[in-house]
This record gives structure tokens, sequence and C-alpha cells, in this order.
């Protein structure tokens, strides 16, 4: 009796352990497909990246991660007037025309970058001799005929870069102040330049959305407030510009703190928000063995969701005009070169490979 009783316990058991492990090999048969997060398809604004031609056109893995993760490009270098204009009169728009080419084939958005900036000069520019008319007449017919050529390619444009010195002057050309780096623009062109350059991108092309884009607004301070103060002119006065680039080159040390506060008073302008350069970098101290170690892993990956964070919560979704770092690759980053030391400044490593900053990141832009 004792053992019947036994037997159909175990029949019993095994009835059900094998019909378990039927329904759960039925289940493995449908194998479900999760879909990998990517940082466009996540966050509800553009997702960007500045790109090199070269690589984009040469190396598959750098042109398959833009395509995978991003919405928005932007050029390094390929539309500064060093490479589009190397001679006066003398345009060499093929880089750009390439990278460009690559954003409308695959439906990216294509940020414009450069018009006008103190560095990426040839000599040409370094060395003219005019007078007034004649700088101006430089000046204009350069912002219009690259505005011209890319016209209805380009979303936007950075019209004027770095224009304040970090004590919130003009940078011109007195060497002593800010960071030192002089602008022969301002020299020639008198201190309201800026607004029309603005103008001159907008007769050449009506449709882009303008920007002035600059860095260290998360200092605070006189350059935070010297920019507010000259975007609320500009908008006073009818000037045509649509929005303001937070670079955003910054390292594990900063001012969490002042990065919210750049992006409210930025975004109470009424302006569209770019972070346009962002990179973190973790080794502000030029240390020549830094290792990146897990701890510096985290610290980093912490502050990129950290901004995606404050960025939602400063800057009304009708102004974001989106983040985009600078390269998304260690191996292409211009930090360590510039620099010359070991650093690991953006979300995916040197063999492009996700990092904790790439997770965090997308945390952070995600709902
Ligand atoms: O001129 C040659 C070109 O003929 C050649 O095809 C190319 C091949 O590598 O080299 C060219 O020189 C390049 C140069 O830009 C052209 O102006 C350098 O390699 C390149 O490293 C250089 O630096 C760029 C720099 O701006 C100056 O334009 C960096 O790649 C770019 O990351 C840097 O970007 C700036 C932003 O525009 C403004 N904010 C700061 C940021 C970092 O400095």
């Amino acid at each position: 009796m004792i053992m019947t009783c036994f037997r159909s316990v175990v029949q019993v058991v095994l009835f059900s352990v094998l019909t378990a492990l039927a329904t759960g090999c039925k289940k493995t048969t449908k194998p479900q497909l999760a879909a990998v997060a990517t940082l466009k398809g996540t966050a509800s604004f553009p997702m960007g990246t500045s790109v090199v031609a070269s690589p984009l056109s040469e190396r598959p893995i750098y042109q398959q991660t833009v395509l995978t993760e991003y919405s928005s490009i932007t050029a390094d270098y390929e539309m500064k007037l060093d490479i589009v204009e190397p001679q006066q009169g003398v345009y060499n728009y093929a880089p750009g025309d390439f990278i460009v080419g690559f954003a409308a084939q695959h439906h990216l958005r294509m940020h414009g970058h450069n018009l006008i900036w103190h560095q990426a000069l040839p000599s040409w520019v370094l060395n003219f001799q005019g007078d007034t008319t004649a700088w101006e007449n430089l000046f204009k017919t350069h912002i219009q005929s690259v505005a011209n050529h890319f016209k209805g390619e380009v979303a936007s444009w950075d019209v004027v870069n770095e224009a304040l010195f970090d004590d919130g002057t003009l940078r011109n050309l007195d060497h002593k102040q800010g960071d030192g780096t002089a602008s022969i623009w301002r020299q020639h062109l008198g201190a309201d330049y800026i607004a029309r350059a603005f103008t001159y991108t907008h007769q050449a092309d009506p449709n882009a959305l303008l920007f002035y884009n600059d860095y260290g607004q998360e200092w605070g301070g006189p350059k935070l407030d010297s920019m507010v103060v000259m975007l609320n002119n500009f908008k006073r006065r009818g000037i045509p510009i649509s929005g303001v680039g937070m670079q955003m080159h910054i390292d594990i040390n900063v001012d969490t703190a002042g990065i919210s506060n750049a992006l409210k008073r930025l975004a109470a302008t009424g302006l569209l928000v770019h972070i346009s350069e962002l990179d973190i970098s973790v080794n502000p101290g030029n240390i020549g063995n830094l290792v990146f170690t897990y701890a510096l892993q985290q610290q980093q990956a912490t502050l990129y969701q950290f901004i995606a964070q404050s960025y939602k919560a400063n800057v009304p979704s009708a102004q974001r005009y989106g983040i985009t770092t600078w390269e998304f690759s260690d191996a292409d980053s211009w930090i360590p070169n510039f620099f010359n030391r070991p650093d690991w400044p953006l979300p995916f490593d040197n063999q492009y490979n996700k990092k904790a900053a790439y997770f965090s990141l997308l945390k952070g832009v995600g709902n």
C-alpha cells in the first residue's frame, strides 16, 4: 500500500516535471529578440556626434556606430575657414560635401560648424592687409559663400564660435586677457561683428537655424553673464539667432550645480539650447601614467547621466536642440593629442565598445 502510494506520487511529480520541461522547450523554440536600446532610439531629442570625413568613409565600425546611435552629425573641422577657403576665393568643399552627403543619404540632421572663429584661420586671412571695408567684404563673402554652398543641406550653423574671453569681455587682439587667444575679427570689424555675422548668414540661408557657440558656461560668472546679455540683446534687436551652443568640454571635477545653472539661464533666453561638443576628461591633472580605473569609469558615467538629466530638467522640450558629443570614441578624441596625456573622455572606448559612460548616458536621456 505504502509502495503503491509512493509510486503514484513519483508518477505525478515526474509528469509535472516533464510537462514543465516540455512547456519550457516550447517557449525556447520561439526566440524573443529583445531590441538593443540606442541613444537616438531612447532620447526624445536629437543625439549627435561630431565626425571626421576620413574614418566616416574608411572605417566600418566608425560609420556603423554613427548610423546606429546618432541622429545628428557635426563636422570636426571640414567646414572651417582654413579647410573650405585655404586661399582667398579658392574653395575646397570636398571633405564637407562628403559629410553633408552622408547625412543626407542616411537622414541625419547636419549641424554646420563653424563660419566665424578666431582659430583655424589660413595665412591669407592672418596676413590680410586692407581697410575696414575690405575686411568687411572678406568676412561677408566668406560667410555667404559657405552658407550658400551648404544651403538646404545643413539644418543649422554655429555662426560664431568662442567670441568671448573667459572674463566675459569680447575676444580682441589683447593677448594679456583671458585665455590669451586673440580675435582678428573683433580687431578689424568692431564690436558688433557677431550680430552682422548672423544677419549675413540669414541672408544667404534663411531656413538655417543659427547658433552662437562657446565653452565655459558651466563656470557661471562673467562669461555666462555676458553671454546672456549678448543673446538677449540680439533677440531684442531682431538679429536672426535661433540658439546657443554649450560646448561642455568638462572634466570629472566639474561643479554640477554650475551645469544646471547655465542650462537654466540659457533656456530662460527662450533660444534653442544645444549641448554641442560634450566630452568629460578624467585626467585634468595631466598624469602621464594614469590608469582608467573602475572608480574613474563610474565617476565619469555618473556625470554623463547627470548632464542628460539636468538637460531634461532645465531646458523645456521645445528648446532641446539635442546633445552632441565631440566624437564618440576615445580613439578619436582631440584631448589626448591636444594635452599630450592619456585620457578617456567619450562614451565608447578605443575599440568602439560601449563604456559605463555610454550606459549611463543612455539611462540619462531616457524617460
Ligand atoms: O589641414 C589638415 C588637412 O588637410 C588634413 O586632411 C587633415 C588630416 O588629418 O589634417 C588637417 O589638419 C587638421 C586641422 O584641424 C584642420 O584645421 C588636424 O588634423 C586636426 O586635428 C585639427 O584640429 C581640430 C581643431 O578643432 C581645429 O580645427 C580638431 O580636430 C577639432 O576637434 C577641434 O574642435 C574644436 C571645435 O571646433 C571648437 N571647440 C573646441 C574643439 C576642440 O579644440
